[in-house]
């Protein structure tokens, strides 16, 4: 894809998310959730009931006219995957069902098989749950040590204190965020790889937040392991992609056991079929694939280059609007960071704000994001977090603006 800046009008994107001209009680809709999960496109509607209507079988399996188109119209999404990454090989996209099961996918198979107790992995201060819990179990049931990089009030990455915790040559995995789903900032990946690298480490990227909002190039990053999912990238829920390295995914065991993982089955022995079905056991989410190929085609037919731009300057001008709030703080303030922009406001609840917001027709999320651990790192319970899409435009920030204005109000 030319990343050349693409024109970006705001007007005809807009239209193209039915959703957008709901009306919350009467009140225009003012989306502000999508790190949680985005809204989707007409193309992928459309992807995805043409594919029901017109289209359906099941794939890789029979060898008629619509198993056939059906597998087809699924694989493209595999294409499409890679060119978003820039994969080296189409071969090296897994699909699974979201973040959660690629990194459980990578503990269970590379965790267990390919690291050795005594061995570290080492994940930041700022991880979903998805990337603490599954480690947690490793530890657990496998004797690798869990370590966890500082962060800095700002909410970066101490490069220092995670320098300091790969030093000793233990840890065989770096396991981290490529963007802060509570902060919005962006970990300096690139550095990271090579800092991993020089100690002897892979390194793995949660790329969930990321990828919707940046060029991700998994090759020029230094990535071993990259994962993202598909709704939060304007497609469906039930896909997401782990990308590995070929030869790493090549000395990995399955995840799942079953159909189409498989090369031949025998009641004493199976042998596995190759990368990538080896990871994709059972029927897989055919309709989510073919929905997923159509949100990336939408990424590519507006280019990462204008999408980064517009999202830059809401979220310049989001950061000023509250910033002149009195009362309201905002967590997080990272020199590279996009739009999530968690806040608390003086003597307010969390989820107060967010439900006196969502009765002005905007939807903000409030809680500890799945995040505890970095909500605790702050001094938190919670928060309220605004979040902005492709969709998102200054009128809306200025009325979350306007809406909190009025709500501290209420509680001064
Ligand atoms: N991971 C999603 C979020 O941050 C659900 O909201």
């Amino acid at each position: 894809m030319n990343d050349a800046i693409q024109s970006f009008d705001l007007k005809s994107i807009r239209a193209q998310f039915p959703i957008l001209g709901e009306k919350i009680r009467g009140k225009d809709l003012v989306f502000l959730d999508s790190a949680a999960s985005a809204q989707k496109p007409r193309a992928v509607i459309d992807a995805m009931v043409h594919a029901m209507e017109r289209q359906y079988a099941n794939i890789h399996r029979g060898l008629h006219w619509m198993s056939e188109r059906t597998t087809e119209a699924y694989e493209m999404a595999r294409d499409a995957s890679a060119r978003l990454l820039n994969a080296n090989d189409r071969s090296e996209i897994v699909f699974v069902r979201n973040s959660t099961e690629a990194v459980n996918l990578l503990a269970h198979s590379y965790g267990r098989s390919i690291m050795k107790p005594g061995q570290a992995v080492l994940i930041s201060g700022m991880e979903h749950h998805s990337n603490i819990v599954p480690w947690q179990m490793l530890r657990d049931s496998h004797g690798i040590e869990l370590r966890v990089a500082p962060i800095t009030d700002p909410g970066e990455l101490d490069m220092a204190g995670t320098e300091a915790l790969l030093a000793d040559g233990k840890v065989g995995l770096v396991a981290i965020t490529h963007m802060s789903n509570v902060l919005g900032t962006y970990t300096p990946a690139e550095r990271l790889a090579a800092l991993a690298h020089q100690y002897g480490a892979k390194i793995f990227f949660d790329g969930s937040q990321a990828v919707v909002h940046r060029r991700v190039d998994v090759q020029a990053l230094g990535a071993d392991f990259y994962c993202f999912t598909g709704h939060k990238l304007y497609g469906p829920t039930g896909i997401g992609v782990l990308w590995g390295r070929r030869e790493l995914l090549d000395a990995m065991p399955p995840f799942l056991g079953g159909g189409d993982m498989i090369s031949s089955v025998s009641y004493e022995r199976s042998t596995w079929a190759d990368v990538p079905h080896k990871f994709e056991a059972g029927t897989p989410a055919i309709i989510e694939g073919i929905g997923l190929n159509a949100a990336i085609e939408f990424i590519e037919s507006i280019g990462y280059p204008a999408i980064a731009a517009h999202e830059a300057a809401l979220t310049d001008h989001a950061l000023a609007k509250m910033s002149a709030i009195e009362g309201i703080t905002v967590i997080g303030r990272a020199q590279d960071r996009g739009g999530v922009i968690s806040f608390t406001l003086d003597r307010a609840h969390a989820h107060d704000v967010a439900t006196l917001l969502d009765r002005q027709g905007i939807a903000v999320r409030a809680g500890q994001h799945c995040a505890e651990p970095l909500m605790r790192r702050f001094g938190l319970d919670s928060t309220a977090r605004a979040s902005f899409g492709i969709y998102t435009t200054h009128e809306e920030i200025d009325a979350l603006a306007d809406t909190l204005g009025r709500i501290r109000e209420f509680f001064a």
